[in-house]
């Protein structure tokens, strides 16, 4: 214990994050994520207006290999802490994702009363946009969407506490399908 507190007591202090250095350091990051965090390639994940704690969060867990996929894991062992900070700090400042809209009337109402029922926004915010820990989902790319919550089902994805594998576990592909449609439609 003693060690413990000793070792936390020699990390070093962090600067409070900063999205204008964010900015500069973004340039690595941009030909996959977008020049504003809106990718172009399809089924890369949107960063823009994601919340500043669930970027630092999933930075962290690619960085330690607990999440792994797009090369990801390689980008996030060159960031420091302070780089990962003002990363988020910096996507989260952005402008949210333009919504798709049109597409499948039914499949977006199907959609909207799945994520109903099952309570998606009491963790993902009212609207979905994300909060503290909890990814964005408003706007987000349907293709990423889907995969992701496919991975997070089977566990090839694992999450930080549990609590979105429980979520995933009862999803069928086509429930998953309807509220990719639903989501990327919200602004
Ligand atoms: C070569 C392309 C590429 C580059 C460069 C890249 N990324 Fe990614 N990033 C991806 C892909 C693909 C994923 C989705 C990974 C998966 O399938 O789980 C991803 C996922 C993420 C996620 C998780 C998003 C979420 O919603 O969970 C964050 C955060 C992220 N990247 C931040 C960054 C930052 C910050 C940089 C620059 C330092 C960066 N990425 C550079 C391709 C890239
Ligand atoms: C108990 C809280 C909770 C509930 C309920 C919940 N989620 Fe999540 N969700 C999370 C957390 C936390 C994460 C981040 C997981 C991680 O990587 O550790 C997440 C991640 C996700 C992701 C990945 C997003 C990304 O950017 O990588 C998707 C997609 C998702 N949730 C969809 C849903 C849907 C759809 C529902 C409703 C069926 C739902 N969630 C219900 C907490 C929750």
């Amino acid at each position: 214990m003693a060690f413990f507190m000793c070792a936390l007591g020699s990390v070093p202090s962090l600067a409070a994050p900063d999205a204008v250095a964010g900015k500069a350091k973004a340039q690595l990051c941009a030909a996959c994520h977008g020049e504003n965090g809106v990718s172009a390639l399809l089924g890369f994940p949107h960063l823009a207006a994601q919340p500043q704690l669930s970027i630092f969060y999933q930075l962290l867990q690619f960085r330690d290999q607990r999440r792994k996929g797009g090369g990801m894991e390689g980008i996030a062992a060159t960031l420091s802490e302070q780089d990962m900070r003002d990363l988020a700090a910096h996507y989260a400042s952005l402008p949210p994702p333009p919504p798709v809209a049109g597409g499948d009337a039914a499949k977006i109402a199907r959609g909207q009363q799945i994520a109903q029922q099952q309570y998606c926004s009491s963790c993902h915010g009212a609207q979905l946009q994300g909060q503290k820990h909890v990814p964005r989902l408003a706007g987000q790319s349907s293709e990423y969407f889907v995969q992701q919550l496919r991975h997070l089902r089977s566990g090839a994805r694992a999450d930080m506490d549990g609590t979105m594998a429980s979520a995933a576990r009862s999803l069928t592909d086509e429930e998953i399908e309807a509220m990719a449609v639903y989501t990327r439609s919200l602004p």
